[in-house]
């Protein structure tokens, strides 16, 4: 660890595994990742992402982190260091994760309903889907109760920034991130065990490629990038504040495998419970939210368990909130000169007014379309589907044709550590594979194939 740098810098590769965990691990591997698994058809779609994860995902992550540790500044900075206009790929990230904030806030809102109605016991009495059903829908769309408490989460999430606690947190997440593993690993078992769930585990492992079109592509490829939070500069920040000791390769993997594991574990425990319960797999949004009361209704003490799932996903999301709340008001502070605590209250602010606007389009302001998506749709498709995918492919240019080879293969070597071999393939996955996928499905969503057919 340097002494003489005025920045952190993360103590050991646990930390640096730990805290990249905290930002990646979110409402995207638990809330999205199943519905995304239910309305694409099940294990068909899993696949793809598997693949995606392999051939895109992994590669820019490493660029990610190379760029982050060996510039040790922030996305803007970092990227603006062999040419100002590089900087632009900083700019897209503060960008991205204001849009991210304004929907995820909201549903990191519903963790804490949830949390609140499972401590009441208001799901115990609940036997049939539609009431599950009936229960969420009725909540997100209505104008007081979701506000509220999406509110109350943009608060929590700004007082640890503006405090400075992220110490407390990282603290926390060593404890509160096995737990939640543990929880997941028990719910999985229990959703195996209800009644019809073999249809829900074919449905998991058995792929039907005939139901695989270019939006179940497009939309394996977008979870992987928020998943993974790559394309935006996030791992960037973080990874400013590894040691140059710190193994990226190594790091990369295993918070690739942790965020991976996470997500499949979260499909395991919805799908079969999803058949067991009578819910249809295509519900979307609100599929983790309907389904997981049914479980807990099946075991001993369903209020209880039902509130330690429910906070457990609320620090999930929130050690990812403040990553993305982050991202913003470190540009602010860095580059525009701003006191932490001018950024971190301009940036809440406006996510306040972004948040109300996605929560109220779930109900009040559900006519009101952009692109035929209703806003809390649109913030949502349009970080994962264009813009995080668009800054990736920039970021592996930049790493791997900007930056170069040689740069490329001192970062992940880690003095010689790493086999020549295995540290060329990372490079022509990065060169060459990463990017032209990412841009043939990006041809293929907005409809340019279809012209040739
Ligand atoms: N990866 C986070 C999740 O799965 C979301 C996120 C995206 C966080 C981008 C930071 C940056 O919930």
């Amino acid at each position: 660890m340097s002494n003489n740098s005025p920045r952190a810098v993360f103590g050991s590769s646990l930390t640096a595994m730990l805290v990249t965990a905290g930002c990646s691990v979110g409402l995207g591997n638990i809330w999205r990742f199943p519905y995304l698994v239910g309305e694409g058809g099940g294990a068909a779609f899993i696949i793809i992402y598997l693949l995606a994860v392999i051939f895109i995902g992994h590669p820019i992550m490493l660029a990610e982190f190379a760029v982050g540790r060996s510039t040790h500044k922030n996305a803007v900075g970092a990227y603006s260091v062999k040419d100002k206009r590089w900087g632009l790929l900083g700019y897209n990230g503060v960008f991205i994760a204001f849009v991210i904030m304004g929907f995820y806030f909201v549903v990191a809102g519903w963790t804490i309903e949830y949390m609140v109605n499972s401590a009441d016991g208001a799901f115990t009495g609940f036997t049939s889907a539609d009431e599950y059903t009936g229960f969420f829908s009725n909540y997100v769309s209505g104008v007081w109760t979701p506000l509220i408490y999406t509110w109350i989460f943009i608060l929590i999430s700004h007082s640890v920034i503006a405090l400075g606690v992220q110490k407390g947190i990282e603290r926390a997440t060593k404890v509160l991130m096995p737990a939640l593993f543990i929880i997941l690993i028990v719910l999985a078992i229990t959703s195996i065990r209800m009644p019809n769930s073999e249809v829900g585990l074919k449905y998991l492992f058995v792929p039907d490629f005939s139901k695989v079109t270019s939006r179940t592509i497009i939309n394996a490829v977008g979870q992987v990038f928020f998943s993974l939070s790559v394309g935006m500069g996030c791992l960037t920040t973080y990874a400013s504040y590894f040691s140059d000791k710190t193994d990226i390769r190594k790091t990369a993997t295993q918070l690739t495998i942790v965020d991976t594991i996470v997500a499949l574990l979260a499909s395991v425990i919805i799908l079969p419970a999803v058949f067991s319960v009578g819910i249809e797999p295509t519900s979307g949004p609100s599929l983790v939210f309907i389904t997981l009361p049914g479980i807990f209704n099946t075991l001993p003490f369903p209020e209880l368990v039902s509130t330690i799932f429910f906070m457990l996903l609320f620090i999930a999301a929130l050690t990812s909130t403040i990553s993305l709340h982050e991202v913003v008001t470190a540009y602010l502070i860095e580059e525009r000169k701003m006191t932490r605590v001018k950024a971190v209250s301009m940036v809440s602010a406006a996510t306040v007014v972004m948040a109300t606007l996605a929560s109220l389009s779930l109900g009040v302001l559900s006519e009101f379309k952009i692109f035929g998506y209703v806003i809390f749709d649109l913030f949502d498709a349009l970080t994962s589907n264009l813009l995080l995918p668009m800054g990736g492919v920039m970021i592996c240019v930049y790493a791997s044709w900007i930056l170069g080879d040689r740069f490329m293969h001192a970062q992940l070597s880690n003095e010689s550590r790493h086999s020549d071999t295995i540290v060329a393939i990372n490079i022509f996955l990065l060169r060459y594979v990463s990017p032209v996928a990412v841009f043939i499905l990006f041809l293929d969503g907005i409809g340019v194939f279809k012209m040739f057919r």
